[in-house]
């Protein structure tokens, strides 16, 4: 029976050494860290992810500035907004949830966040140096999943890592932090053939492809670290992508939905907002 890996204590875990952090931040510097959180529209889930995120700045001390706005905001509006917030040296980072309505060009206003103020690393310049293997902010989510892997100390250099999934917030980013860690990498998508066979190759198996218990027991080798990055909303609640019964019947590890990957979303967010509050202080911005 696979061991547990718990998100929402590890990350409870992490956000209480942030909170230390971020106090002597203000400390020294006289001043927040603050993140600026952007919702367009009336997208549900992003509602509550905005509404977590703000709720978690407020746990560990970070100053969060909220910008929600309705549906019908023009996409010149968004990118005065974002404009401005680029502009201002009090705020730190900048996140824009995802997806924006459909009448915003989302690569565009994207696209005004300065690197430095990338909280999310979705910009070009963050996600080459993430690909060339240097110090940069990562994606959350991604991000997340790498301190999980590490948290029950899995070796994962020379291990074959599968990641299910290309996206560009989630699949790819996390291929090239395992790529970074020296994992054998190999990123599978809805064109793959033989992927039960792929998947049962894995040591490390990461999967976001947003289909409700899609990986069952016989995808998976024995004893491998399974993380689920899905959240579907089923009729009895939150589902991840993997069938979590069957499949901790034969990995070594896994991670549940919900308590897994979210909650350490959350806590990364964070913890990106904090180092990127450093590093604009270290550059004297
Ligand atoms: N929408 C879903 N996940 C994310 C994320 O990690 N960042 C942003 N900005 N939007 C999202």
């Amino acid at each position: 029976m696979a061991i547990i890996i718990d998100g929402k204590q590890l990350a409870q875990q992490k956000k209480a050494e942030l909170k230390n952090k971020v106090s002597a931040f203000s400390q020294k510097y006289g001043r927040n860290v603050t993140l600026a959180v952007v919702l367009i529209g009336n997208n549900p889930a992003s509602q509550v992810y905005v509404r977590n995120k703000i709720k978690d700045c407020e746990e560990v001390g970070i100053k969060s500035l909220s910008y929600c706005l309705p549906e019908e905001t023009t996409e010149n509006q968004a990118v005065e907004l974002v404009k401005s917030l680029a502009k201002d040296k009090s705020v730190d980072g900048i996140m824009v949830q995802l997806p924006l309505p459909k009448h915003i060009n989302e690569e565009k206003v994207l696209s005004l966040i300065p690197s430095d103020k990338d909280v999310d690393g979705f910009s070009d310049e963050n996600i080459g140096k993430l690909y060339k293997g240097k110090p940069t902010v990562v994606a959350c989510t991604p991000y997340g999943v790498l301190q999980m892997i590490k948290s029950v100390n899995y070796k994962i250099s020379g291990k074959n890592a599968v990641v299910l999934g290309r996206s560009n917030i989630v699949g790819k980013p996390m291929a090239s932090l395992l790529l970074n860690e020296n994992a054998t990498v190999t990123i599978c998508h809805s064109k793959t053939e033989n992927l039960k066979e792929v998947c049962k190759s894995a040591d490390i198996l990461v999967v976001a492809i947003g289909k409700p218990n899609f990986v069952k027991a016989d995808m998976v080798k024995n004893g491998a670290i399974v993380i689920d990055v899905g959240i579907n909303r089923a009729e009895t609640g939150l589902v991840g992508d993997v069938d979590f019964e069957s499949v901790k019947k034969v990995a070594g590890y896994i991670s549940p939905v919900p308590g897994g990957v979210g909650p350490m979303t959350r806590a990364m967010l964070l913890e990106s907002a904090y180092n990127i509050a450093v590093k604009r202080e270290n550059d004297g911005i």
